[in-house]
Formats: C-alpha cells, structure tokens, sequence
C-alpha cells in the first residue's frame, strides 16, 4: 500500500468534468465540477475543445484537492472515466490538436453511414465490432476528420498525429505527452476494434481509411499506463493506473459484477448495460456487444450488452438553455408534478437522431398531442416520460436478446436524483428500481478501476461492501394505463 492514502476520479462527462477524491473505504472526501462550452457550428453538428476539457480537467482537480483539504502528493492513484466515442486527433510532439473533438451525438457522418449500410458491409461491422454502422462511434468521424483537415492524413501516416477518445486525450495530458493509449472498454466504442482479439482490426481500418499510426495502444482498464508529469496541481510520479468508459465504470460502481446484472445511468444521455460474462452476447434487437472492462493486463475480460440512447438529461437541458421554461435543470421536476399527467401530450427525445434499438440517425424530436389546454408543465411532465419510455424499449429489448429478465433495475447518473423520473420508470416498466445513495457511481468506478491497478484494492469486494441502496421505487401504474402509455409511445416514435 503506497504512502498516499487517497484515490482521485477523474470523470470527463459530455457537458461538464466532475473530479472526486476517495479514500480506501470509497468515501467521497472532496469534489468538484465545471461545465465547459459546447459548439454547434451547424444543424447536428456537436463539437469541443480538446484543450477546455483539459483546462477544466485541471481546475476540477485543483478545486478537489482544496474541497478535501489534501494536497496533491496525498493521491495515491488516478482512475479516469470518460464520454466516449468523441473523437479527437493532436500532434504527437506538442500535444496540439489538428481541430476541435467531434462530439458522439454529432451527426454529420449520417450520409457517409448511409453509404456504408448501401455497401452491405452492416452485418460484418456487427460481426466485427459488435457495434452497427452509424455516427455515433468515432470510425467515421475519424474519416470524416482525414478528409477535411488540410494534410491530416499525410501527417498521421507519418506518425506525427495521435488520435484518441477522451480517455485517450486525458492519459496523454496528465502524463505529459508520454503515453499514447486507451483501454479496452473505449476502443471497443470505436468501430475499429476487433471485440474478440480486442486489437485495432485491419480489416476496419482499411473500411474507414485509417492510418495505423495514429492509433493508441490498447491496454486493460486497471493497470498502470504512465505516471504524472508537469501538472500544475499534481506533483509528477502519480500512477494513473486506471480507466473505462463511463458506462462501463458506471456498471463497474453499480456492483454489477455478475452475469445478468445491469443498470442505467441518466447522464446527457441514458445507457442501459447488462454484464454477460466473459463471453460476448451477439444482439438481434438492435443493442451493441460491447466490452465493460479487462482487469489487469491480460487478465478475464467481461463484456456487456448495451442500450444507448442519445438523449436523456439533453432533454432537460434543451427546457432550461433552450426553450428557457425552466432556471435550473432540477426544476423540472416540480414543474411536472404541478399537473397530474402529461395531458395525452407525448415527446420523443431524437433531438440527436434515435439511438438502440432504432438506430435513425435522421429521426427528429417530437412533441406530439398537443391541444389548446397544453401547459408547460405537460410539456415538461412529456419530456420526463419520454426519457423513461424510451429506456423501457432498450430494456425489453435486452430481455430478449440476453434471455433474461431483469429483476431490480439500478438506476444512477444525475437525472436519477429526480423522483418523478424514478417511479415513472418503475411505472413503466414494471420493475423495482433501486436508486444507491451514491449516484456517481461512474467516479466510484473509475475510483476503484484506478485503486485495483495500482494495487491499492486487489478484489471488487470493496465496492460491492460499498454499495448501498438509497430508495426502491415500486411500480404503482394500472396494466391498461401502462398499456395505453406504451400504445401512445409506440406511434410517436414512427413519427419521429
Ligand atoms: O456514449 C456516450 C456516453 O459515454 C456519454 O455519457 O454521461 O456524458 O451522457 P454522458
């Protein structure tokens, strides 16, 4: 056990950067959180800028440190955890990026998908990657990248361009440079990674005209990758010894550590993940195989069935920057609960196309049902079911494709604070779902990913002593009032 006691998280989500600090029993002594600007140069189109993010990395981690009141050589390990599939390229030697990152939900490569899907590669993409052809993952944005930057693809052939996701990005930054990785649980997000060697496929790259060099070693998610240096808030020598995609971390600080245990996260968007062992399950309904983690270096790998949708707290965010009807995010909830339902009023959340099981990267939101005794606060109650409902399509989905029921449904990310949303959720789906008293179960993850390869932690026992449930909310909803919400449902999402 090294001498520094506590574990930093660094948790790089899509609209802001969280930092916890942790120590050996996974209390949170000291946090932080900074949003940072999101650009949307045109219609669908997200964009950010690598070196905010960095900038903000460096402040959450600073601002921690002092709301722990610990100084930087009091942090034993780093753990990161991540957005994935942003997709960024930098110069290999000063570290500067070639543009800004293109965000997951950027759906500029719509077309070049199209093409790809008319080229009739899908079914040996899937079989590949485990993953469908569309521009949520970072293969195309990386083409799209080589064909637009002036003399990007000359430069990276060379060796001079690194790409990576944001875990990729951050790794480097921290270490100064030295380490170009990523680990398996974000390559497998890629379009470009082999799910069963867990190598960059050549067969991928030559699809997508990628250059080899460019692309980062593919290492496990707790080991150690490099160590800090030239931070301005950390002394250099710390192992950063851990890291996962934040779905996957989140499934990792749910406990989920046993075949058929899942939960969702309602960050910006909503993951549904189910654990299914050390062999990857192939879908038929339209979810993704993808990798949750592989502890240690060449230790067992586990992999995950996955339900992605795009557009969750987005929805809520879209109400307050927006449409301007609420102040703050968490708001939203007493605006909804001021009515007694959503008044026939239905909202499909595509505000970035339609994720699993749909995968229309054309389709559009839509509130439908709308009369003239329609109230923001129907309105706002719409947005609240859409997301729930939503979620209630990937779940039946993962029943079907895994086999199996789920049981208790775990629930966490910021929006699972909002009651409402909870027992709605329930309500539909007609499940318990149990909400932890943690609900950053992502940084819990990243935490302990970071604490196991550094050797802090050698068995996931500790999380799972450190789980605790906060509430269970029951279903209450009637059979035909499910029915005639999920009948409603049904015919929107045709029409979004
Ligand atoms: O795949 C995208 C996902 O990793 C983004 O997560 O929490 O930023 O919505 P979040």
């Amino acid at each position: 056990m090294p001498k520094a006691k506590y574990v930093l998280a660094l948790d790089q989500g899509t609209t802001g950067t969280h930092v916890s600090i942790l120590d050996t029993k996974l209390q949170v002594v000291g946090r932080s959180y900074k949003e940072f600007t999101q650009y949307f140069p045109k219609p669908s189109w997200v964009e950010h800028d690598l070196d905010e993010i960095w900038a903000s990395s460096e402040w959450c981690i600073a601002r921690a440190l002092k709301d722990a009141g610990l100084h930087g050589r009091d942090i034993a390990a780093i753990g990161i955890t991540n957005q994935r599939e942003t997709t960024g390229l930098w110069m290999r030697d000063s570290g500067k990026p070639l543009s800004h990152a293109i965000v997951w939900q950027d759906r500029r490569t719509a077309e070049q998908c199209r093409r790809l899907k008319e080229k009739g590669v899908e079914p040996r993409v899937r079989e590949v990657t485990g993953l469908v052809v569309d521009p949520y993952f970072s293969g195309t944005k990386l083409t799209w990248m080589f064909d637009h930057l002036k003399g990007a693809r000359k430069k990276a052939e060379k060796g001079d361009v690194c790409f990576g996701t944001i875990d990729t990005w951050l790794v480097y930054k921290l270490t100064g440079g030295k380490a170009h990785v990523t680990d398996v649980s974000n390559a497998s997000r890629t379009l470009l990674m082999d799910l069963k060697t867990l190598q960059w496929s050549d067969e991928m790259r030559a699809l997508l005209s990628v250059p080899d060099a460019c692309l980062p070693q593919i290492r496990g998610s707790a080991e150690v990758y490099g160590t800090t240096r030239g931070m301005r808030s950390l002394p250099d020598g710390i192992p950063v010894a851990g890291m996962a995609g934040d779905q996957q971390a989140a499934l990792f600080g749910q406990a989920c550590f046993e075949p058929g245990e899942s939960k969702c996260t309602y960050g910006t968007g909503a993951f549904l993940l189910m654990n299914t062992g050390s062999e990857p399950v192939r879908s038929s309904a339209g979810l993704l195989t993808t990798v949750a983690w592989r502890l240690g270096g060449t230790g067992t790998t586990t992999y995950a069935l996955e339900g992605s949708s795009f557009i969750a707290g987005a929805a809520v965010q879209w109400m307050r920057d927006g449409l301007k009807v609420i102040k703050r995010a968490p708001d939203i909830e007493a605006l909804a609960a001021s009515v007694q339902g959503s008044g026939d009023v239905v909202f499909v959340p595509a505000l970035a196309g339609l994720g699993a099981p749909h995968w229309r990267p054309e389709a559009r939101g839509l509130f439908a049902g709308i009369d003239r005794s329609t109230t923001v606060a129907h309105m706002a109650r719409a947005v609240l079911e859409g997301i729930a409902l939503q979620i209630h399509d990937l779940a039946e989905a993962m029943r079907r494709d895994s086999g199996r029921d789920i049981p208790v449904f775990k629930a966490d990310g910021g929006a699972a604070a909002n009651n409402l949303l909870m027992q709605f959720q329930a309500d539909v789906l007609g499940v318990p779902l149990v909400r932890p008293r943690n609900l950053e179960t992502t940084s819990l993850g990243a935490a302990f990913l970071g604490g196991l390869g550094a050797g802090i932690w050698d068995s996931p026992d500790a999380i799972r002593r450190a789980w605790k449930a906060d509430k269970t909310f029951k279903p209450k909803m009637k059979a035909d009032a499910r029915e005639r919400h999920l009948a409603k449902w049904k015919r929107a999402v045709e029409r979004a």
